[in-house]
């Protein structure tokens, strides 16, 4: 009833996968009986005399197989062998350490699902309803339910305004498809998703980057690229920007509206990641609602699964956002929409982000310990930090290093329109390593890397 005991031989195969076969081969005889905890990363380690990493890998490994799962705080225990069997396995990649996509880190949010789902199946004839086709607008009922949510996180919305959409991404193309056309200009921060770049780049706009300080964009430098440019719109991340993470402050806010009302000029207020802080300044739409474009959605807060987003739109901008919805898909599915409403009716939608807060927080905590000298942004609630490399390290070097040592991070590169400077910055999403462990065997390649610059080449 043991792992402690592998045999583990030179035959050429990785030693993480000769433990992850023994793992899956004594899960198959019965010998780790299903719902039994594995040994500490540490205390395996110690008895086959690998080191820790080996072992994360290893986990990691039988996890993607669906043979273990690992339990946040709890440790990893033997799955049950009746899986069903349209479970999948995510793509192997071994020897990777992933900060690179802003996902939310892994929790088990199965409970809460599965009683939604549940609810959902209690009812037939709603369920039969809600298998039919809807107005592209959604569920009227679904918006109040959404509505009356954003109004406990102090977002002010109203449900006839309120529109449903796949994610945010689907939100900015919507606005970016109705409000624009091929060769128009459109602005956003100087370091900025490159979500919208892409989105922009296929549409044939032009992103203008505009100068920003720590807390975002500076409104003189919005005025002046107002005058140089007249663009369509203003593309904004008041909390948590991505990648610098800056947050607004309110009289910052207040500021922008000024200069955009004034030039008439709609922004577009993307807050996916508004809520993780537990306080933050009102949002935009609460201090304009007939000039700015609200976008939120459910990926980074509930689950990217349930691929849900939406807009708060301008009252003159519905109809057109209706429209554009309607081309694009007739409507989102009835389905997500009666999932998500159940989730932020009971409850949990809210134990959902709470558990992410809390998640964050000791994961920067993690962070913190390994990299504390270093010059790194973040928010304790939030899934990215902005860092600043050390002078000793051109962005080219480190970013070589980085892969050759398997870790995942993001490049300043890709969050500036093309032929613009890039800052000798990396982007680490600290939620994306699936496990704490296997976060913390990241920091520690990071801070050897941190800490070992390449020596200086020099020419004569
Ligand atoms: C700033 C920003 N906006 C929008 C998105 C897209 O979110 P969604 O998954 O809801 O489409 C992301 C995803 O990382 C993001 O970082």
């Amino acid at each position: 009833m043991t792992i402690m005991n592998v045999v583990l031989e030179k035959n050429g195969t990785p030693i993480y996968r000769q433990i992850a076969d023994a793992i899956a081969a004594k899960a198959q005889s019965n010998e780790l009986a299903a719902g039994s905890k594995l040994p500490t990363h540490r205390a395996l380690a110690d008895a086959l005399s690998v080191t820790v990493g080996t072992i994360t890998r290893a986990y990691a490994e039988a996890e993607r197989r669906g043979i273990v799962e690992a339990k946040v705080g709890a440790g990893t225990y033997v799955c049950q062998s009746d899986k069903p069997r349209w479970t999948f396995a995510g793509p192997e990649r071994p020897g990777i350490t992933s900060f690179g996509y802003n996902v939310p880190p892994a929790i088990n949010r199965a409970d809460l699902f599965s009683g939604a789902l549940q609810q959902l199946a209690a009812h037939p004839n709603e369920l039969n309803n809600l298998m039919l086709y809807q107005p592209p607008s959604g569920i009227i009922r679904h918006r109040e339910i959404l509505s009356q949510w954003l109004a406990q996180h102090d977002i002010a919305t109203d449900p006839n305004r309120l529109l449903f959409c796949s994610g945010a991404q689907n939100a900015m193309q919507l606005c970016l498809l109705t409000l624009c056309r091929a060769g128009d200009t459109i602005l956003a921060d100087k370091f900025t998703y490159p979500g919208l770049m892409s989105l922009a780049r296929q549409l044939q706009l032009t992103v203008k980057p505009v100068d920003m300080d720590d807390e975002g964009m500076l409104p003189e430098s919005l005025n002046s690229a107002c005058q140089q440019y007249q663009p369509r719109l203003v593309y904004l991340t008041p909390t948590l920007q991505n990648p610098t993470t800056a947050i607004m402050s309110e009289s910052r806010r207040h500021a922008l509206i000024a200069v955009c009302q004034a030039q008439n000029l709609v922004i577009v207020e993307d807050d996916v990641n508004g809520l993780l802080p537990i306080e933050r300044p009102q949002p935009m739409v609460n201090l304009a609602p007939d000039t700015v474009i609200y976008i939120g959605g459910f990926a980074k807060t509930l689950a990217p699964g349930l691929r849900l987003g939406f807009l708060n739109l301008p009252e003159r901008y519905y109809p057109q956002f209706v429209n554009a919805l309607q081309n694009h898909s007739w409507m989102i599915s009835p389905l997500l929409t009666a999932m998500a409403a159940i989730l932020l009716e009971n409850g949990g939608a809210n134990q959902v982000l709470h558990t992410i807060r809390q998640e964050m927080e000791q994961r920067w905590e993690m962070v913190t310990h390994y990299l504390g000298d270093a010059h790194l942004r973040f928010h304790p609630n939030g899934f990215h930090g902005w860092l600043r490399l050390p002078e000793e390290w051109s962005l080219s070097e480190f970013l070589s290093a980085c892969k050759e040592q398997g870790l995942e991070i993001k490049s300043s590169e890709l969050f500036v329109p093309a032929g613009y400077s890039a800052p000798p910055c990396v982007r680490l999403a600290v939620s994306a390593p699936p496990t704490r462990d296997a976060l913390e065997f990241g920091c520690q390649q990071l801070a050897k890397l941190l800490a070992n610059p390449p020596l200086s080449e020099f020419a004569i």
